[in-house]
């Protein structure tokens, strides 16, 4: 017999954003945001939980809640509009097509006229429907369940991890191009913007168009795990130190890896009749549990149950819970029964594969009629326990492509991009942008840090870095930057006392001028008064006065030197200024090997290439002079300085200074408090200072470093970190990681690429830094790899030429 679903639905109509059933019930839809898979601790868990069971407690009797969760197979499609990069295309094309699970989560309140019937297998209205009652006309009775809902949400909310966004008219109800929720149920459509009308069957099994769909439903105790909790440990991602949290439901959730629907449903009686009704059922096998053991167990158990609900102020509800699969082939159903069993037992549970009550129970998950749920398929217990049973996780969120840096979410791959700079910040949870990278040798900093690089110069960033190892001449030979690799018989010239072209010594420039002077003067344990500094900065403006009077006077360090010689001595003089108070001799004996004829003058006098600063992307590298005491140290301390003159001259660009390893030398050698100065002034420019260690020893035992670096940077990125499990707690001390920051953090695996992001203790999460070959070949550290790029793209005249045929020539051969 077929006939026409708009004459059987069981929806009457979708007005006011309601949904109203033709038996009188009327449903409030709200599309749900659920906290991203795998960024959970287990306190959070417990809150989460805690909401639930508290958002219950507002339901009035009579409601029911639905919760409705799909998970569709998806696959990675790029945005293709924009102007793309050599990477990014490359890269795009490498994961377009990615298999992933999307995931959306819907809640449907319905109240259910007070004098309706209660349905069961028997009696539903898929076989005959009724007049709608006239309470459901009431206007009253809709604004209180209106506000029970508002309150239900709020309550939710509340938490902090799940937002609520209640469902209009037209998102319930189709449109010409997309399916509304109850007609995308229906067709089990697995995308929203594809109509297409599909016959439903009820005969041997559901099928729906071409579609066979299974129920799996925990409606009956029997099958029901003996112990539930808002959490469970997930043994792939915990340590002999941690437990990993996932949500009890886990398993029929993201984990369960095929186009499914999770329907959990919590239906609010009258508690006083419901306990009523079990009081006298008690008392019935009370006094048969003479004739038989399983009356006694019976009777145990509801008194039991009576004993919770009325002891612990409990709320006594009905539950269920079915997984709905569906597949093309039958065959194909087969392995997903295996899926679906095996999330099952995850949680101790088993499974009944429904037969004859399927259609029901598909026709009851229509959004809007979990009022006509078969009672017989569900079981009595609390709001507590039944909210164990809900699907608390959801997919990593991702930003637009262009906002963020691409890395690939940890259960399918599938990329998703990270901003950690301007959304945390605009949202409050971190104050700055510094960036900390720590990890093992080996354990892939550099390539994220080449990653990261790359694709904030793509955004339009300047980037300055100071590197030992050669890590980022790929990348720099990629995009034509300029790199430069330190040697003393090449060495690197500055002149931080000339100002380009209209630009004057202002209070910033003179401030990380006298910082820069004070850097090379004193050590760290050297006392600096008031009065030293009163009279440098005097010297540097009485410099510059000098200098715009005597236009042939080119500015450079010889130049200062000669007018503290000559001019200014004379001054101090004059104004009868003690040794004690700043000791010019001192000053000059000491940064004579900076002035004309001395062991390093070269470095800060600099007559051409002033103006490095055009050029987008700069890399230093120092590895051939990384154990002079002296030159290293101040080597960096330049490229500092130059960077923060970049700064100055480019405000509303992103500008992104990284030092690999390099920081060290200028800790030890008593720099430290330039350092200091450099990290404050890039933060007050909006610049992005990101340091890269591999042991965090060096970084702790000084406190201005520790200050500077650590207790400014919001953005930790930190790699596999087993290695160090044996001084862990040092480490979560030295970075004040959370309980649930280490769980996290030690659930990295190095072997998957995985990568910890935190920011601001706040976001947590765990990516993969999955690389395209053209990518890899870019980044590469690898010694013999780095050669062979290098070779290509002299062979084929560019980087990128080189890289393509490169990645061409191994695709072939493997
Ligand atoms: N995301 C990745 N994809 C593929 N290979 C990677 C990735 N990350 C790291 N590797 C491999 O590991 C090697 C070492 O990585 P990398 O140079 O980034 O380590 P590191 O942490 O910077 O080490 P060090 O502290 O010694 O500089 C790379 O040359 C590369 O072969
Ligand atoms: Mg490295």
């Amino acid at each position: 017999m077929e006939k026409c679903l708009s004459d059987i639905l069981p929806i009457m109509a979708v007005e006011n954003d309601c949904i109203l059933s033709k038996m009188g019930d009327i449903t409030v839809a709200f599309s749900v945001e659920l906290p991203e898979i795998f960024s959970l601790g287990e306190d959070d868990y417990e809150n989460l939980h805690q909401a639930w069971v508290k958002a219950i407690k507002v339901l009035p009797k009579h409601s029911v809640l639905h919760k409705q969760d799909w998970f569709t197979e998806n696959k990675y499609s790029p945005d293709k509009s924009a102007k793309r990069s050599f990477l990014t295309e490359r890269s795009d094309s490498y994961f377009a097509g990615r298999p992933f699970l999307d995931h959306a989560c819907f809640i449907m309140l319905t109240k259910k006229p007070a004098q309706r019937k209660p349905v069961n297998s028997m009696f539903s209205s898929l076989i005959r429907h009724s007049i709608v009652p006239a309470e459901t006309l009431d206007a009253e009775q809709l604004r209180n369940f209106l506000d029970v809902c508002g309150q239900f949400k709020r309550i939710l909310e509340d938490s902090g991890m799940i937002k609520l966004t209640r469902l209009r008219d037209h998102e319930l109800t189709s449109s010409r191009r997309e399916f509304g929720l109850i007609e995308r149920y229906c067709s089990l459509s697995e995308k929203k913007d594809s109509r297409l009308f599909k016959d439903i069957s009820f005969s041997d099994d559901i099928k729906i168009g071409d579609q066979h769909l299974q129920v799996y439903s925990l409606g009956d105790v029997e099958d029901l795990p003996a112990l539930c909790g808002s959490r469970i440990t997930y043994e792939k991602y915990s340590t002999d130190r941690t437990k990993f949290s996932i949500g009890f439901a886990g398993s029929l959730g993201m984990l369960l890896p095929c186009n499914h629907i999770y329907n959990q449903y919590v239906f609010v009686d009258d508690s006083a009749k419901t306990i009523k009704k079990l009081e006298s059922k008690r008392l019935r096998l009370q006094s048969l549990s003479a004739y038989s053991r399983e009356n006694s167990i019976s009777r145990d158990a509801t008194n039991d149950f009576l004993n919770e609900a009325i002891g612990e102020q409990r709320m006594p509800v009905r539950a269920h819970f079915n997984v709905m699969v569906w597949g093309r082939e039958k065959v194909e159903l087969k392995d997903i029964k295996n899926m679906v069993t095996s999330g099952l037992a995850q949680m101790d549970a088993v499974a009944k594969l429904e037969s004859a009550g399927a259609p029901q129970i598909f026709w009851a998950g229509i959004p809007g009629n979990a009022g006509d749920f078969p009672l017989n398929d569900s079981f009595d217990t609390f709001a507590t326990q039944a909210s164990c049973f809900f699907n608390q996780e959801s997919n990593y969120r991702s930003v637009a492509p262009d906002e963020g840096f691409r890395f690939t979410d940890r259960l399918t791959g599938r990329p998703v991009f990270l901003d950690p700079y301007n959304a945390p910040r605009a949202q409050g949870v971190s104050s700055n942008m510094g960036t900390l990278v720590c990890g093992a040798s080996g354990a892939g900093k550099s390539m994220v840090i080449n990653h990261i690089l790359r694709t904030l110069y793509d955004q339009g960033a300047h980037c300055v870095t100071i590197d030992i190892g050669g890590s980022y001449r790929g990348l720099c030979d990629l995009v034509d930057g300029y790199y430069f690799t330190y040697t003393e018989t090449n060495p690197i010239r500055f002149n931080p006392f000339y100002l380009p072209d209209g630009q004057i010594l202002d209070t910033e420039k003179k401030e990380s001028l006298k910082s820069l002077l004070v850097a090379l003067w004193k050590q760290e344990n050297d006392a600096y008064n008031r009065s030293e500094y009163v009279a440098l900065s005097n010297a540097l403006q009485g410099y510059f006065d000098h200098l715009k009077e005597s236009q042939e006077i080119f500015p450079s360090f010889n130049s200062f030197y000669e007018y503290l010689q000559s001019v200014y001595i004379e001054v101090l003089r004059s104004h009868n200024v003690k040794d004690k108070d700043f000791d010019v001799n001192n000053f000059l004996y000491v940064l004579r090997p900076y002035y004309r004829g001395g062991e390093f003058d070269y470095l800060l006098n600099a007559t051409e290439n002033l103006d490095l600063l055009n050029t987008r992307f700069v890399v230093v590298e120092v590895d051939a002079i990384k154990d002079h005491p002296v030159l290293f140290p101040v080597v960096c301390l330049l490229c500092m300085e130059m960077f923060l003159s970049k700064m100055r001259k480019l405000p509303g660009v992103r500008k992104v200074l990284t030092v690999d390893e390099a920081w060290k030398a200028i800790a030890k050698s008593g720099m430290a408090e330039f350092l200091k100065y450099a990290f404050k002034t890039i933060r007050k420019f909006n610049g992005v200072p990101i340091v890269i260690t591999q042991e965090l020893d060096d970084l702790i035992s000084s406190p201005i470093i520790k200050d500077a670096i650590i207790n400014n940077a919001d953005v930790k990125i930190l790699m596999d970190m087993r290695k160090f499990l044996h001084k862990f707690d040092k480490l979560q001390d030295a970075l004040g990681l959370s309980e649930k920051e280490k769980t996290i953090l030690l659930s990295v695996k190095k072997e998957d690429r995985e990568i910890f992001v935190g920011i601001g203790g706040q976001i947590m999460k765990v990516l993969r830094n999955e690389l395209c070959p053209e990518e890899y070949y870019a980044y590469t550290t690898e010694g013999r790899e780095r050669v062979m790029v290098i070779e290509y793209a002299e062979k084929f005249g560019s980087m990128e030429k080189g890289i393509v045929e490169l990645v061409k020539d191994k695709q072939q051969r493997a």
